[in-house]
Protein backbone atom coordinates (compact mmCIF):
# COMPACT_ATOMS: atom_id res chain seq x y z
CA UNK A 1 0.00 0.00 0.00
CA UNK A 2 1.55 3.48 -1.08
CA UNK A 3 1.63 6.09 1.34
CA UNK A 4 -1.29 7.99 -0.90
CA UNK A 5 -3.69 4.82 -0.59
CA UNK A 6 -3.10 4.96 3.44
CA UNK A 7 -4.09 8.42 3.41
CA UNK A 8 -6.79 7.51 1.37
CA UNK A 9 -7.83 4.66 3.88
CA UNK A 10 -7.44 6.84 6.89
CA UNK A 11 -10.15 9.81 5.12
CA UNK A 12 -12.21 6.81 4.24
CA UNK A 13 -12.59 6.00 8.26
CA UNK A 14 -12.67 9.16 9.08
CA UNK A 15 -15.55 9.63 6.37
CA UNK A 16 -17.80 7.00 8.16
CA UNK A 17 -17.18 8.04 10.67
CA UNK A 18 -18.32 11.31 10.38
CA UNK A 19 -21.98 9.51 8.71
CA UNK A 20 -22.28 7.38 11.39
CA UNK A 21 -22.23 10.58 14.02
CA UNK A 22 -24.62 12.48 11.77
CA UNK A 23 -27.08 9.57 11.31
CA UNK A 24 -27.29 9.86 15.40
CA UNK A 25 -28.28 13.52 14.75
CA UNK A 26 -24.35 14.25 16.42
CA UNK A 27 -22.08 16.96 14.49
CA UNK A 28 -18.89 14.76 13.73
CA UNK A 29 -16.51 18.54 14.27
CA UNK A 30 -16.44 20.03 17.83
CA UNK A 31 -18.47 22.92 18.86
CA UNK A 32 -16.68 26.61 18.68
CA UNK A 33 -15.97 27.11 22.60
CA UNK A 34 -18.31 28.17 24.80
CA UNK A 35 -16.18 31.73 25.56
CA UNK A 36 -17.27 32.54 21.93
CA UNK A 37 -20.67 32.77 20.75
CA UNK A 38 -22.48 30.27 19.20
CA UNK A 39 -22.23 30.07 14.90
CA UNK A 40 -25.47 31.12 13.27
CA UNK A 41 -27.87 28.22 12.75
CA UNK A 42 -28.03 26.81 9.28
CA UNK A 43 -31.55 27.68 8.94
CA UNK A 44 -30.33 31.57 10.36
CA UNK A 45 -28.44 31.76 7.33
CA UNK A 46 -31.00 30.68 4.83
CA UNK A 47 -32.34 34.45 3.84
CA UNK A 48 -29.36 36.12 3.55
CA UNK A 49 -27.78 33.88 1.38
CA UNK A 50 -30.54 33.33 -1.48
CA UNK A 51 -27.91 31.89 -3.85
CA UNK A 52 -27.09 28.86 -1.60
CA UNK A 53 -28.95 26.62 -0.10
CA UNK A 54 -27.47 25.85 3.24
CA UNK A 55 -26.99 22.62 4.45
CA UNK A 56 -24.99 21.84 7.79
CA UNK A 57 -22.75 23.55 9.65
CA UNK A 58 -19.21 22.00 9.41
CA UNK A 59 -16.93 23.58 11.98
CA UNK A 60 -15.97 26.31 13.62
CA UNK A 61 -12.81 27.93 14.47
CA UNK A 62 -11.12 31.40 15.13
CA UNK A 63 -11.87 33.10 12.33
CA UNK A 64 -15.78 32.11 12.29
CA UNK A 65 -17.77 29.21 11.23
CA UNK A 66 -18.06 27.13 7.81
CA UNK A 67 -20.92 25.24 5.96
CA UNK A 68 -21.19 22.72 3.85
CA UNK A 69 -23.95 24.61 0.67
CA UNK A 70 -25.01 24.38 -2.65
CA UNK A 71 -24.91 26.93 -5.28
CA UNK A 72 -28.84 26.96 -6.32
CA UNK A 73 -27.72 28.42 -9.99
CA UNK A 74 -24.67 26.10 -10.47
CA UNK A 75 -26.12 23.26 -8.66
CA UNK A 76 -22.68 23.06 -7.17
CA UNK A 77 -21.50 22.36 -3.54
CA UNK A 78 -19.29 24.92 -1.42
CA UNK A 79 -18.22 25.93 1.55
CA UNK A 80 -19.83 28.96 2.80
CA UNK A 81 -17.59 30.59 5.33
CA UNK A 82 -19.25 33.08 7.91
CA UNK A 83 -16.93 35.33 9.99
CA UNK A 84 -17.74 36.48 13.21
CA UNK A 85 -20.16 39.52 13.29
CA UNK A 86 -18.66 41.32 15.61
CA UNK A 87 -15.94 42.08 13.04
CA UNK A 88 -18.43 44.16 11.19
CA UNK A 89 -18.45 46.78 13.75
CA UNK A 90 -15.31 47.95 12.89
CA UNK A 91 -15.02 50.51 10.66
CA UNK A 92 -11.41 49.45 8.98
CA UNK A 93 -12.85 45.72 8.88
CA UNK A 94 -14.53 45.85 5.31
CA UNK A 95 -12.24 47.33 3.73
CA UNK A 96 -9.27 45.15 4.72
CA UNK A 97 -11.75 41.94 3.98
CA UNK A 98 -12.27 43.44 0.31
CA UNK A 99 -8.53 43.45 -0.36
CA UNK A 100 -7.37 40.45 1.32
CA UNK A 101 -10.86 38.64 -0.67
CA UNK A 102 -9.75 39.78 -3.99
CA UNK A 103 -6.17 38.65 -3.08
CA UNK A 104 -7.09 35.61 -2.14
CA UNK A 105 -9.43 35.40 -5.28
CA UNK A 106 -6.15 35.53 -7.65
CA UNK A 107 -5.42 32.30 -6.23
CA UNK A 108 -5.18 29.38 -8.74
CA UNK A 109 -3.52 26.41 -7.54
CA UNK A 110 -4.64 22.68 -7.04
CA UNK A 111 -3.27 22.82 -3.36
CA UNK A 112 -5.34 25.71 -2.42
CA UNK A 113 -9.16 26.16 -1.43
CA UNK A 114 -10.44 28.36 -4.43
CA UNK A 115 -12.34 31.38 -3.13
CA UNK A 116 -14.97 31.60 -5.51
CA UNK A 117 -17.29 34.76 -4.22
CA UNK A 118 -17.30 37.09 -1.06
CA UNK A 119 -19.13 40.01 -0.11
CA UNK A 120 -21.58 41.18 3.22
CA UNK A 121 -25.08 40.06 3.88
CA UNK A 122 -26.94 41.62 6.49
CA UNK A 123 -23.37 43.06 8.26
CA UNK A 124 -22.17 39.54 8.25
CA UNK A 125 -18.96 39.04 5.86
CA UNK A 126 -18.47 36.02 3.75
CA UNK A 127 -16.80 34.00 1.32
CA UNK A 128 -17.96 31.02 -0.41
CA UNK A 129 -15.11 28.83 -0.92
CA UNK A 130 -14.36 25.25 -3.02
CA UNK A 131 -15.97 22.29 -1.20
CA UNK A 132 -13.20 19.87 0.06
CA UNK A 133 -14.80 16.80 0.93
CA UNK A 134 -12.31 14.56 3.03
CA UNK A 135 -10.58 15.84 6.65
CA UNK A 136 -8.09 18.47 7.89
CA UNK A 137 -4.76 17.39 8.72
CA UNK A 138 -5.44 18.07 12.47
CA UNK A 139 -8.34 14.87 12.23
CA UNK A 140 -6.30 12.39 10.34
CA UNK A 141 -3.63 12.92 12.54
CA UNK A 142 -6.51 12.65 15.77
CA UNK A 143 -7.43 9.69 13.33
CA UNK A 144 -4.23 7.54 14.73
CA UNK A 145 -0.98 9.27 13.32
CA UNK A 146 0.85 9.75 10.00
CA UNK A 147 3.57 6.98 9.33
CA UNK A 148 7.03 9.31 8.41
CA UNK A 149 6.00 8.68 4.13
CA UNK A 150 2.71 9.68 4.85
CA UNK A 151 4.29 13.44 5.97
CA UNK A 152 6.77 13.46 3.56
CA UNK A 153 3.97 12.78 0.89
CA UNK A 154 2.07 15.82 2.27
CA UNK A 155 4.44 18.53 3.70
CA UNK A 156 5.92 18.71 -0.41
CA UNK A 157 1.89 19.80 -1.36
CA UNK A 158 1.99 22.32 1.28
CA UNK A 159 5.46 23.86 0.56
CA UNK A 160 4.09 24.29 -3.42
CA UNK A 161 1.25 25.65 -2.58
CA UNK A 162 3.31 28.37 -0.37
CA UNK A 163 5.55 28.82 -2.65
CA UNK A 164 2.87 29.80 -5.34
CA UNK A 165 1.29 32.12 -2.60
CA UNK A 166 4.61 33.82 -1.80
CA UNK A 167 5.20 34.45 -5.25
CA UNK A 168 1.96 36.19 -5.71
CA UNK A 169 3.02 38.72 -2.32
CA UNK A 170 0.84 36.46 -0.31
CA UNK A 171 1.80 35.26 3.43
CA UNK A 172 -0.74 32.72 4.80
CA UNK A 173 0.17 33.91 8.29
CA UNK A 174 -1.86 31.06 9.92
CA UNK A 175 -0.44 27.52 9.04
CA UNK A 176 -1.68 24.67 11.04
CA UNK A 177 -3.22 21.39 10.66
CA UNK A 178 -6.37 22.69 11.09
CA UNK A 179 -6.16 24.75 7.83
CA UNK A 180 -4.50 21.54 5.91
CA UNK A 181 -7.47 19.72 4.55
CA UNK A 182 -7.44 16.53 2.63
CA UNK A 183 -9.79 15.45 -0.39
CA UNK A 184 -10.39 11.94 -0.85
CA UNK A 185 -7.56 11.64 -3.24
CA UNK A 186 -5.61 12.75 -0.56
CA UNK A 187 -4.16 15.91 -2.22
CA UNK A 188 -3.94 18.62 -0.23
CA UNK A 189 -6.08 21.79 0.21
CA UNK A 190 -4.45 24.67 2.26
CA UNK A 191 -7.77 26.62 3.53
CA UNK A 192 -7.79 29.74 4.90
CA UNK A 193 -5.47 31.95 3.34
CA UNK A 194 -8.25 34.54 5.73
CA UNK A 195 -5.09 36.15 7.32
CA UNK A 196 -3.09 36.47 4.62
CA UNK A 197 -1.84 40.22 3.54
CA UNK A 198 -0.69 41.35 0.80
CA UNK A 199 2.84 42.07 1.74
CA UNK A 200 4.24 45.48 2.66
CA UNK A 201 1.22 46.55 3.35
CA UNK A 202 0.75 45.23 7.09
CA UNK A 203 2.28 48.24 9.19
CA UNK A 204 1.75 49.91 11.88
CA UNK A 205 0.36 53.12 9.94
CA UNK A 206 -1.70 51.50 7.42
CA UNK A 207 -4.44 51.58 9.89
CA UNK A 208 -4.43 47.94 9.83
CA UNK A 209 -5.75 46.99 13.16
CA UNK A 210 -3.74 44.05 15.93
CA UNK A 211 -6.55 41.80 15.26
CA UNK A 212 -5.79 41.32 11.71
CA UNK A 213 -1.76 41.46 12.87
CA UNK A 214 -1.57 39.18 15.22
CA UNK A 215 -3.66 36.28 14.06
CA UNK A 216 -2.58 33.22 14.23
CA UNK A 217 -1.92 30.17 16.27
CA UNK A 218 -0.09 30.56 19.22
CA UNK A 219 2.21 27.26 18.91
CA UNK A 220 2.66 27.44 14.92
CA UNK A 221 3.54 31.44 14.98
CA UNK A 222 7.23 32.07 14.23
CA UNK A 223 9.08 34.15 16.81
CA UNK A 224 8.79 37.18 14.62
CA UNK A 225 5.23 36.82 14.48
CA UNK A 226 4.91 37.21 18.13
CA UNK A 227 7.55 39.59 18.56
CA UNK A 228 7.03 41.94 16.04
CA UNK A 229 3.54 40.82 14.09
CA UNK A 230 3.55 43.93 11.42
CA UNK A 231 7.37 42.83 10.51
CA UNK A 232 6.06 39.55 9.28
CA UNK A 233 7.09 38.15 5.97
CA UNK A 234 6.83 34.78 3.75
CA UNK A 235 9.48 32.93 6.22
CA UNK A 236 6.91 33.09 8.93
CA UNK A 237 4.96 30.64 6.98
CA UNK A 238 7.99 28.07 6.55
CA UNK A 239 8.54 28.59 10.24
CA UNK A 240 5.22 27.28 10.49
CA UNK A 241 4.84 24.29 8.20
CA UNK A 242 8.14 23.11 9.83
CA UNK A 243 5.83 23.02 13.65
CA UNK A 244 3.09 21.18 11.24
CA UNK A 245 5.86 18.88 9.83
CA UNK A 246 8.11 18.20 13.35
CA UNK A 247 3.89 17.24 15.13
CA UNK A 248 3.25 14.92 12.33
CA UNK A 249 6.55 13.14 12.54
CA UNK A 250 6.56 12.97 16.36
CA UNK A 251 3.21 13.89 17.50
CA UNK A 252 4.57 16.15 19.40
CA UNK A 253 5.08 20.13 19.15
CA UNK A 254 8.34 22.04 19.85
CA UNK A 255 8.11 23.81 22.23
CA UNK A 256 10.85 25.29 24.58
CA UNK A 257 14.22 23.07 24.24
CA UNK A 258 12.64 20.53 22.20
CA UNK A 259 14.76 17.43 20.90
CA UNK A 260 15.06 16.59 17.13
CA UNK A 261 12.16 14.61 15.96
CA UNK A 262 14.73 11.61 15.38
CA UNK A 263 15.03 11.87 19.56
CA UNK A 264 11.75 12.08 20.07
CA UNK A 265 10.49 9.15 17.66
CA UNK A 266 12.45 6.56 15.43
CA UNK A 267 13.09 8.57 12.17
CA UNK A 268 15.72 8.58 9.87
CA UNK A 269 18.10 10.77 11.57
CA UNK A 270 18.43 13.51 8.07
CA UNK A 271 14.98 14.14 8.76
CA UNK A 272 16.14 16.25 11.83
CA UNK A 273 18.62 18.31 9.86
CA UNK A 274 15.77 19.24 7.44
CA UNK A 275 12.90 20.07 10.45
CA UNK A 276 14.95 21.88 12.60
CA UNK A 277 15.77 24.43 9.37
CA UNK A 278 12.51 24.95 9.33
CA UNK A 279 12.39 25.75 12.45
CA UNK A 280 15.22 28.03 13.08
CA UNK A 281 14.26 31.11 15.49
CA UNK A 282 16.05 33.70 13.04
CA UNK A 283 14.56 33.48 9.89
CA UNK A 284 17.25 34.19 7.90
CA UNK A 285 19.01 30.94 8.95
CA UNK A 286 15.96 28.73 8.04
CA UNK A 287 14.92 28.19 4.43
CA UNK A 288 14.69 31.37 2.74
CA UNK A 289 12.28 29.58 -0.19
CA UNK A 290 9.04 27.05 0.54
CA UNK A 291 10.61 25.51 -2.66
CA UNK A 292 14.03 25.12 -0.79
CA UNK A 293 12.24 23.44 2.01
CA UNK A 294 10.53 21.02 -0.63
CA UNK A 295 13.72 20.19 -2.79
CA UNK A 296 15.39 19.07 0.62
CA UNK A 297 12.19 16.94 1.35
CA UNK A 298 11.85 15.46 -1.83
CA UNK A 299 15.75 14.62 -1.89
CA UNK A 300 15.39 12.91 1.34
CA UNK A 301 12.13 10.38 -0.09
CA UNK A 302 13.86 9.68 -3.24
CA UNK A 303 15.54 6.54 -3.59
CA UNK A 304 18.42 6.95 -5.13
CA UNK A 305 18.93 9.86 -2.41
CA UNK A 306 18.10 7.18 0.49
CA UNK A 307 20.78 4.81 -0.97
CA UNK A 308 23.90 7.24 -1.86
CA UNK A 309 23.49 9.18 1.68
CA UNK A 310 25.79 11.99 2.19
CA UNK A 311 28.98 12.76 0.58
CA UNK A 312 30.55 12.08 3.96
CA UNK A 313 28.07 8.60 4.34
CA UNK A 314 29.61 7.56 0.90
CA UNK A 315 33.34 8.43 1.98
CA UNK A 316 32.83 5.90 4.93
CA UNK A 317 31.03 3.30 3.30
CA UNK A 318 34.10 3.25 0.68
CA UNK A 319 36.75 3.39 3.34
CA UNK A 320 34.96 0.22 5.24
CA UNK A 321 34.78 -1.50 1.84
CA UNK A 322 38.25 -0.98 1.07
CA UNK A 323 39.49 -2.12 4.85
CA UNK A 324 37.66 -5.34 4.08
CA UNK A 325 39.10 -6.19 0.35
CA UNK A 326 42.16 -4.87 2.06
CA UNK A 327 41.79 -7.78 4.92
CA UNK A 328 40.47 -10.47 2.68
CA UNK A 329 44.01 -10.15 0.85
CA UNK A 330 46.18 -10.43 3.07
CA UNK A 331 44.65 -13.00 4.37
CA UNK A 332 44.27 -14.86 1.08
CA UNK A 333 47.82 -13.99 0.69
CA UNK A 334 48.64 -15.50 4.04
CA UNK A 335 47.07 -18.38 3.43
CA UNK A 336 48.31 -19.45 -0.07
CA UNK A 337 51.98 -18.61 1.20
CA UNK A 338 51.78 -20.79 3.70
CA UNK A 339 50.24 -23.62 2.05
CA UNK A 340 52.74 -23.71 -0.59
CA UNK A 341 55.34 -23.11 2.34
CA UNK A 342 54.16 -26.36 3.70
CA UNK A 343 53.64 -27.90 0.59
CA UNK A 344 57.34 -27.59 0.06
CA UNK A 345 58.34 -28.74 3.43
CA UNK A 346 55.90 -31.24 2.40
CA UNK A 347 54.00 -31.08 6.20
CA UNK A 348 51.16 -29.40 4.97
CA UNK A 349 48.83 -32.05 6.28
CA UNK A 350 48.08 -30.97 10.10
CA UNK A 351 49.52 -27.53 9.78
CA UNK A 352 47.18 -26.49 6.14
CA UNK A 353 44.42 -27.56 8.45
CA UNK A 354 45.23 -25.03 10.92
CA UNK A 355 46.04 -22.57 8.90
CA UNK A 356 42.87 -23.13 6.71
CA UNK A 357 40.93 -22.93 10.35
CA UNK A 358 42.28 -19.81 11.43
CA UNK A 359 41.87 -17.91 8.31
CA UNK A 360 38.61 -19.13 7.44
CA UNK A 361 37.44 -17.95 11.52
CA UNK A 362 39.77 -14.19 11.05
CA UNK A 363 37.94 -13.64 7.85
CA UNK A 364 34.87 -14.95 9.30
CA UNK A 365 35.34 -12.07 12.00
CA UNK A 366 36.38 -9.48 9.87
CA UNK A 367 33.43 -9.96 7.34
CA UNK A 368 30.77 -9.97 10.97
CA UNK A 369 32.70 -7.22 12.14
CA UNK A 370 31.89 -5.44 9.43
CA UNK A 371 28.65 -6.27 8.95
CA UNK A 372 27.72 -5.42 12.65
CA UNK A 373 29.27 -2.29 11.75
CA UNK A 374 27.35 -1.45 8.68
CA UNK A 375 24.30 -2.55 10.74
CA UNK A 376 24.62 0.22 13.38
CA UNK A 377 25.33 2.75 10.70
CA UNK A 378 22.38 1.95 9.01
CA UNK A 379 20.42 2.37 11.88
CA UNK A 380 21.68 5.67 12.97
CA UNK A 381 20.93 7.01 9.65
CA UNK A 382 17.46 5.43 9.64
CA UNK A 383 16.40 5.34 12.88
CA UNK A 384 18.42 8.28 14.52
CA UNK A 385 20.64 7.92 17.38
CA UNK A 386 18.25 5.89 19.53
CA UNK A 387 18.22 3.27 17.05
CA UNK A 388 22.01 3.33 16.80
CA UNK A 389 22.13 2.94 20.52
CA UNK A 390 20.04 -0.25 20.56
CA UNK A 391 21.96 -1.54 17.59
CA UNK A 392 24.90 -0.57 19.31
CA UNK A 393 23.84 -2.75 22.60
CA UNK A 394 22.86 -5.65 20.46
CA UNK A 395 26.03 -5.56 19.17
CA UNK A 396 28.05 -5.31 22.38
CA UNK A 397 26.01 -8.18 23.85
CA UNK A 398 26.82 -10.31 21.29
CA UNK A 399 30.75 -9.62 21.28
CA UNK A 400 30.21 -10.22 25.33
CA UNK A 401 28.70 -13.50 24.78
CA UNK A 402 31.01 -14.61 21.93
CA UNK A 403 34.37 -13.46 23.61
CA UNK A 404 34.11 -15.75 26.54
CA UNK A 405 32.76 -18.88 23.76
CA UNK A 406 35.85 -17.78 21.94
CA UNK A 407 38.07 -18.23 24.96
CA UNK A 408 36.77 -21.65 26.03
CA UNK A 409 37.04 -22.65 22.84
CA UNK A 410 40.32 -21.69 22.44
CA UNK A 411 41.85 -22.78 26.01
CA UNK A 412 40.63 -26.29 24.96
CA UNK A 413 42.45 -25.99 22.09
CA UNK A 414 45.63 -25.11 23.27
CA UNK A 415 45.19 -27.55 25.93
CA UNK A 416 44.67 -30.10 23.15
CA UNK A 417 47.78 -29.26 21.44
CA UNK A 418 49.92 -29.56 25.11
CA UNK A 419 48.17 -32.67 25.34
CA UNK A 420 49.36 -34.07 22.06
CA UNK A 421 52.90 -35.45 21.40
CA UNK A 422 54.52 -32.88 18.63
CA UNK A 423 53.69 -34.06 15.32
CA UNK A 424 56.71 -35.87 13.34
CA UNK A 425 57.27 -34.88 10.13
CA UNK A 426 55.71 -36.43 7.30
CA UNK A 427 57.42 -38.45 4.53
CA UNK A 428 59.07 -36.56 2.10
CA UNK A 429 56.69 -35.91 -1.01
CA UNK A 430 58.66 -38.23 -3.29
CA UNK A 431 57.89 -41.35 -0.48
CA UNK A 432 54.66 -40.84 -0.44
CA UNK A 433 54.07 -40.91 -4.20
N1 LIG B 1 -13.28 24.73 2.08
C1 LIG B 1 -13.66 23.86 3.01
N2 LIG B 1 -14.29 22.72 2.68
C2 LIG B 1 -14.67 21.85 3.63
N3 LIG B 1 -14.49 22.03 4.95
C3 LIG B 1 -13.88 23.15 5.36
C4 LIG B 1 -13.42 24.12 4.43
N4 LIG B 1 -12.84 25.13 5.11
C5 LIG B 1 -12.90 24.79 6.41
N5 LIG B 1 -13.53 23.62 6.58
C6 LIG B 1 -13.83 22.93 7.84
O1 LIG B 1 -14.38 23.86 8.74
C7 LIG B 1 -13.69 23.84 9.97
C8 LIG B 1 -13.70 25.21 10.59
O2 LIG B 1 -12.87 26.05 9.85
P1 LIG B 1 -12.41 27.47 10.41
O3 LIG B 1 -13.59 28.27 10.73
O4 LIG B 1 -11.46 27.99 9.41
O5 LIG B 1 -11.67 27.16 11.75
P2 LIG B 1 -10.28 26.41 12.05
O6 LIG B 1 -9.45 26.53 10.82
O7 LIG B 1 -9.71 27.16 13.21
O8 LIG B 1 -10.65 24.98 12.38
C9 LIG B 1 -12.31 23.34 9.62
O9 LIG B 1 -11.68 22.73 10.73
C10 LIG B 1 -12.60 22.34 8.52
O10 LIG B 1 -12.96 21.12 9.09
MG1 LIG C 1 -9.49 27.45 9.11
Amino acid sequence: MNHRTRITATLTVLLLSTFAARALGQEALEPAPPSRPPPPSPESLAGRFPDLEVLRLVGAGGMGAVYEARHRRLDRRVALKVLPEALGRDPHFSGRFEREARALARLDHPNIVRVHDSGVADGLHFLVLEFVDGATLRQVMDAGGLAPPEALAIVPQICHALQYAHDQGVVHRDIKPENVLLDRSGTVKIADFGLAKLVGRAGPGDGLTTTGQVMGTWHYMAPEQVRTPADVDHRADIYSLGVVFYEMLTGQLPVGHFRPPSEARALDARLDAVVLRALERERELRYQRAEEFRTEIDRLGHPDARREGTGRARAWRLVGAALVCLGAGALAFALVHEAWGGVRRGTQDAFLREVIKGSAAGLLGILGGACALRAVLLAARERGAEGARRAGVVVLGAVLVLLPLLAVVTAAEVERHARTPPDQPGPPMEERR
